[in-house]
């Protein structure tokens, strides 16, 4: 039982001035478009994130674009109807079942979580005290070390002795090992346009850093914010310090 710790990987978004790496987003939309979507949402993502600063960089027209290409549900109109119409920018990325009842079905049992916060969720399972030394060791980056692992870690045959239910694949970093995702990800299933490898690995890493921006798509203000603050802190004390030596240098 149990699983395999995932390995820590070294994620550009890491640390107090991490920041995404544009390629891999785009690439990593590209692989959740062509791969994850068939039977993951990604409900709280909208068109128009596409073009906000911080993200994948498309601009606006892109982003419209993108967005032109799904089929989004709208109504009722006037007739009272409900219709299909090209996405705007404004919508959100559609999702593959209408119900969980529907995607249950249509996956042996098993529910596909809608993955805008899935990072996130299987991030900070550390509470007091434990989570102070995350803090310093950028265990943080949990939530990604596992998806990245866990597109690659299953294996064509469980280990001797070990006996799979119906309809479940072996996954080295799965909690339990049994997972009923079949493995999404194979080599050469998506081509991309910037030269970049098209393996299990580099998709992987691509679409986990898509995925941690979809959880947190402001992670880059809200770094750049903290270190000003730090600074401005810094700067705030050296000046408290003379001021105070200034005030008091004649009290005896
Ligand atoms: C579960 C990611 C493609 C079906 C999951 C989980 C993640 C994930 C992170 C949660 C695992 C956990 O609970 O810890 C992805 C990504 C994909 C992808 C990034 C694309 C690269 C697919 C596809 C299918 C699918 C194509 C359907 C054919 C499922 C199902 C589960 C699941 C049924 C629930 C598994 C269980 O609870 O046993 N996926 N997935 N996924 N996924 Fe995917």
């Amino acid at each position: 039982e149990g699983s395999t710790k995932p390995p820590a990987q070294n994620w550009s978004f890491a640390g107090p001035v991490g920041k995404f790496d544009r390629g891999a987003l785009q690439r990593g939309l590209k692989v959740y478009k062509e791969v994850c979507s068939s039977c993951h949402g990604l409900s709280f993502v909208a068109f128009r994130n596409l073009a906000e600063s911080g993200g994948p960089g498309y601009s606006v027209a892109q982003a419209q674009a993108f967005a032109s290409e799904y089929k989004v549900k709208d109504g009722p109109n006037d007739q009272g109807d409900m219709f299909e119409r090209p996405g705007r920018p404004a919508d959100y990325f559609p999702s593959p079942f209408p119900n969980e009842q529907a995607a249950r079905a249509a996956n042996g049992g098993a529910f596909p979580p809608d993955l805008s916060l899935i990072t996130k969720a299987r991030s900070y399972g550390r509470g007091f005290p434990m989570f102070l030394i995350d803090f310093f060791t950028q265990y943080q980056e949990q939530g990604p070390d596992y998806v990245a692992a866990l597109l690659q870690g299953y294996e064509d045959k469980p280990p001797a002795g070990v006996t799979l239910p119906e309809g479940s694949y072996y996954n080295k970093y799965f909690p339990g090992h049994a997972i009923k995702m079949p493995k999404p990800l194979n080599d050469g299933q998506v081509t991309f346009d910037d030269g970049s490898p098209a393996t299990v690995a580099q998709y992987s890493k691509d679409v986990t850093t898509f995925l941690m921006w979809a959880a947190e798509p402001h992670m880059e203000a809200r770094k750049a914010l903290g270190l000003q603050v730090f600074v401005f802190l810094i700067l705030l004390t050296v000046l408290l310090y003379f001021t105070k030596k200034k005030v008091w240098a004649n009290a005896h």
